[in-house]
């Protein structure tokens, strides 16, 4: 990066990303700042200054892991390395998490990243460095943070977004949400909806295409629930446009809600081809009494219709979803009806967890009463229909020519990995290799199918 001098050792740092696309996204904002700051990224702790991990705390499990890195490499504080957790746990634990391992110096959620610059500059005021290890040990106290509260109505935009794949990427165009679920964590810790101006977005998309960047993939927790702040484009007319950018060959959205699903989504995708032909829809549960419970504000009912509208799409739509199994109250009958509506819909994929009570949350005053025996055996239940379903849903695809886009290259199986409009991954073999590169566009002839992808040969 220009401004840095030779002579003077480059700063480094190390970052590790758990969680969530959006998480993903956010370390590629956060590379692009620190890079910008001076710093340069390294691929491991021992090479590190400052090593970072960006947090997700979604379920007990996600956040159990970054306690347990912090203790792993605790040891490298003697060492004069600095520790700083961004992200979901750091908003959602605070200050507490200097008194579980007080080696950390920096605590940062998302909603404060903007700040990052300034923080940065406070914890270089921190000496670091074998030789002065006692001054080190004492002054390592000093602690930064960066909480916002959930009224922030900033977004976190950046021009330095260290986009880690050169063909397609992400673009967040709302933060935060306003649903409160009542067993979820994300309200308190990425803060109440903001979204960004489709005028930002589209410049976003337009700049990304002249980069030869051709996929595009719009972010937010709820992205469906968009509020454009000037007031010119719908979530639905703004997908379009990003669709109609010259150059963008494939768009994708998550998350969605079912609760602002439109079906002028469903209209979009219809009217513009460059819309992949996937939703995820994340349903928690078929039970309309365990949805009442969950807040969600759909029944079963109208998650069918959303997802009828999608069946009368001109394309066939794939769509694939997330359910919790286990939350507070659910009895085998309303297990069974998350079976029934898992048979009714034909998902593509599912994403199934267990209950996790977590802080903060309302379902955090509800009776668990189910035991984990009992909810890791429903999981299984429904994993072994899901897999079922999934063996005959991809066996359907075999004999057909599909368009993927060319993610890679398995060198042991000699086999290109593509992905399809549907977010199928492809696997193909080329008799020749004229054309294909990672990045590439081409045409597969599906000969095999498992239960998560397909198998072909390229037909160009
Ligand atoms: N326990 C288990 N799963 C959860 N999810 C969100 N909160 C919890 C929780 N407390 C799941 C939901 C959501 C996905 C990202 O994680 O299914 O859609
Ligand atoms: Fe995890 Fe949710 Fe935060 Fe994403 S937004 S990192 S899923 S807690």
């Amino acid at each position: 990066m220009s401004g840095v001098s030779e002579t003077v050792p480059q700063k480094t740092f190390y970052l590790e990303t758990f969680g969530c696309q959006m998480n993903v996204h956010d370390s590629e904002k956060v590379v692009g700042t620190l890079v910008r700051e001076g710093y340069r990224q390294v691929e491991s702790v021992e090479q590190a200054d400052l090593i970072l991990y960006n947090t997700c705390s979604i379920r007990d499990k996600a956040e159990q892991k970054v306690f347990h890195r912090l203790a792993d490499f605790k040891k490298l504080q003697a060492e004069g390395k600095k520790f700083g957790v961004l992200g979901c746990v750091a908003q959602q634990e605070g200050e507490k998490i200097f008194e579980r391992a007080p080696h950390v110096s920096l605590v940062c959620g998302s909603a404060s990243y903007r700040n990052l610059p300034e923080m940065l500059v406070q914890l270089e005021s921190v000496p670091a460095g074998k030789r002065e290890r006692r001054k080190v040990e004492t002054e390592n106290l000093v602690r930064i943070t960066g909480l916002d509260d959930r009224q922030t109505d900033k977004c976190f935009e950046t021009e330095f977004t260290a986009r880690t794949n050169p063909h397609r990427g992400y673009i967040t165009i709302i933060e935060g949400c306003d649903k409160f679920c009542a067993y979820c964590v994300v309200p308190f810790t990425r803060g109440k909806e903001r979204s960004r101006t489709s005028t930002s977005v589209l410049a976003e998309a337009r700049q990304m295409a002249d980069l030869g960047y051709t996929e595009i993939q719009l972010l937010g927790q709820n992205v469906n629930s968009y509020k454009d702040p000037e007031g010119k484009k719908t979530f639905a007319e703004l997908l379009a446009a990003v669709g109609e950018v010259a150059g963008i060959e494939r768009v994708r959205f998550t998350t969605s809600h079912p609760r602002d699903f439109g079906r002028d989504i469903v209209e979009a995708i219809d009217a513009v081809p460059t819309l992949c032909d996937h939703v995820h829809l994340p349903v928690q549960s078929g039970s309309t009494r365990v949805l009442d419970a969950m807040q969600r504000l759909y029944t079963r009912e109208q998650y069918l219709e959303r997802i009828a509208w999608m069946k009368s799409a001109k394309r066939e739509i794939s769509i694939t979803t997330d359910v919790i199994v286990g939350f507070p109250g659910e009895t085998e009958a309303d297990f069974n009806e998350t079976l029934s509506l898992l048979d009714e819909v034909g998902y593509d994929a599912v994403f199934s967890f267990k209950y996790s009570a977590r802080p903060n949350t309302p379902a955090l005053g509800l009776k668990d009463a189910l035991s984990e025996e009992e909810k890791s055996r429903r999981l299984e239940v429904m994993m072994a229909l899901q897999k079922q379903m999934q063996i005959a849903r991809y066996a359907k695809y075999v004999g057909r020519r599909l368009q993927v886009m060319v993610e890679g290259y398995n060198e042991s199986r000699g086999q290109w990995i593509g992905r399809t409009s549907q977010n199928k991954t492809l696997n193909f073999t080329a008799s020749h290799s004229g054309g294909l590169r990672i990045g590439s566009y081409t045409q597969v002839l599906v000969t095999r199918s498992f239960p998560n992808s397909l198998v072909g040969e390229s037909v160009v």
